[in-house]
């Protein structure tokens, strides 16, 4: 019964003991790790997609998946400070809910990883064509700078991000903490002076009507914000690294979290003060769809009377700053997010090599996936692979429902890590825990509550794409991992795996020529 398929929790924790990482990271460089995660696409760009579906109420949009996310983080503790191992969601439920629920939270996190990579390269590209038209006068064609949906035939600059970061990550580019850290201060001034502009110009009129298309708007715009927070499990996963994690993950968690909801406030109270959020709505009254054909249409005929509206912007926040008379500061704003994106970019899909590399280590993924480069000792074939797909979607699909599809995946993980801390509090109850999740039976069903929710509130089309996705899933389950299991076949992981997993570490043992301090 692949239910039984468990993988022993004392012996994923063996493993991790061999590996004996430095417990270098603190409470500080956590928090600075999660911002760096979490600022990207959703900030910069998906503010006009959350406007187009809640209009200014998208503030609270923005409370509602900050509050699912913060109490999901809350699990995330939990478990990654008794689990400390790479593999994060896919390994806990290995060991606590068997292969078949593992197999199926590891089939998702390829969903957030590669899909969430490839709608931040999207986003990346509406700066991009932006920043060529306003600073440099270079105007790059609608047609190639837009995938089909928004009556375009390929985004090119996506494509372009796309290969330039797989490139790096084959040769081996990983970020140091200090990089981030210069990320995160060009990004937090950034924000810091878009907030000091807008805010003073302010016309309250601009809130009303505030909820123009009532809680459900609000809700919805919830779910596709949601991807504006995802990122904060890189906190997580970095348990093993952390010094006295007890104490430390959990404010690197918290305070990640809280710092990006109140800039996310704060922002999109100046960008909705200054400017307006109303939707744009079609002749029924109904909204029109984020990322659709009709809503590029009408925002094309606005944009030659002259109007340029929140919800029809590829770069929103440098958008207001030019409709206020920035122009210039707009133009900044468009070049830190140019180069800020691309490292989001590549924390995802070097995730997602990750968790590749762990399923492909436990034989549930053919192994040459885990073949790595014999000069740049780096996985490359699986990041061809993931590139190529991450690469396909980026070219055709708008940035909201990419951002929706991620999210779709990440809210199953996300609901299944909650689970297992749940039944893990019941069956292992002596287990030593270094970070207990406070009140874990109020909220272990707040988050899975949650995830529910903003899931069954996401559109149409991301909802449907999870089952089917699930179901490719289980076909190659049972075709290929069923019976290559390593579990199942009571074969022991290949030693050395774990090593190959630490090769790709990106956090703090990381120098940024790439040298690994602690090998
Ligand atoms: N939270 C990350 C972003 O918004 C994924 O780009």
């Amino acid at each position: 019964m692949i239910f039984w398929r468990v993988k022993s929790l004392d012996a994923i924790l063996a493993t991790a003991e061999k590996k004996s990482l430095h417990r270098t990271l603190g409470a500080w460089q956590l928090t600075l790790l999660g911002i760096g995660a979490i600022i990207g696409t959703g900030i910069f760009v998906l503010t006009a997609e959350a406007a187009q579906k809640a209009g200014p109420g998208m503030m609270l949009s923005f409370v509602i998946a900050s509050f699912v996310c913060t109490v999901a983080a809350l699990c995330y503790s939990e478990l990654s400070s008794m689990v400390p191992v790479s593999g994060s969601a896919y390994t806990y439920s290995y060991a606590v809910l068997g292969e078949l629920v593992a197999w199926l939270v590891g089939w998702a996190l390829m969903l957030e990883y590669s899909v969430a990579a490839s709608a931040v390269a999207v986003g990346w590209s509406g700066y991009f064509v932006g920043l060529m038209q306003n600073s440099l006068g270079i105007e790059i064609p609608f047609a190639l700078a837009n995938g089909p949906f928004a009556g375009g035939i390929i985004n090119l600059p996506a494509v372009f991000i796309c290969i330039l970061v797989i490139a790096l990550l084959v040769i081996g580019t990983r970020e140091s903490a200090t990089f981030n850290a210069t990320l995160v201060a060009i990004k937090i001034a950034a924000l810091t002076l878009f907030i000091a502009l807008t805010l003073p110009v302010v016309n309250l009129e601009n809130f009303q009507p505030f909820l123009p298309l009532g809680e459900a708007g609000v809700v919805a715009a919830a779910s596709s914000i949601f991807f504006a927070y995802v990122g904060f499990d890189a906190v997580s996963t970095a348990a093993e690294e952390t010094k006295d994690p007890q104490r430390n993950v959990p404010i690197g968690l918290i305070s990640s979290l809280a710092i990006c909801t109140v800039f996310y406030l704060l922002i999109s109270a100046g960008a909705i003060g200054a400017i307006g959020a109303q939707p744009l709505l079609d002749e029924t009254g109904k909204n029109l769809v984020p990322g659709s054909l009709q809503l590029a249409e009408q925002c094309k005929s606005l944009a030659a009377l002259g109007q340029h509206p929140l919800v029809c912007s590829r770069e929103a926040l440098a958008l207001v700053l030019r409709e206020i008379g920035w122009e210039k500061i707009g133009n900044l704003l468009g070049l830190t997010a140019f180069l800020a994106l691309p490292s989001v970019v590549l924390m995802m899909l070097f995730g997602q090599t990750r968790i590749f590399f762990v399923m492909s280590r436990d034989g549930l993924l053919p192994e040459v996936l885990s073949r790595i480069h014999p000069r740049f000792k780096t996985p490359h074939i699986v990041t061809y692979v993931t590139g190529l797909g991450v690469m396909a979607a980026a070219a055709f699909l708008p940035v909201g429902k990419l951002a929706d599809i991620s999210n779709s995946g990440t809210l199953f993980a996300f609901m299944v890590v909650a689970f297992t801390v749940m039944i893990l509090r019941i069956k292992d109850k002596s287990r030593v825990r270094p970070f207990r999740t406070p009140i874990v039976w109020l909220i272990g069903p707040l988050a899975v509550l949650g995830c529910i929710t903003l899931f069954f509130f996401l559109p149409d089309d991301a909802k449907l794409v999870f089952p089917i996705w699930s179901g490719i899933g289980l076909i190659f389950y049972f075709l290929y991992g069923y019976r290559k299991s390593h579990v199942g076949r009571g074969v022991d992981t290949p030693a050395g795996g774990e090593d190959i997993i630490s090769q790709v570490r990106p956090l703090a043992d990381c120098d940024p020529d790439g040298t690994n301090k602690k090998s």
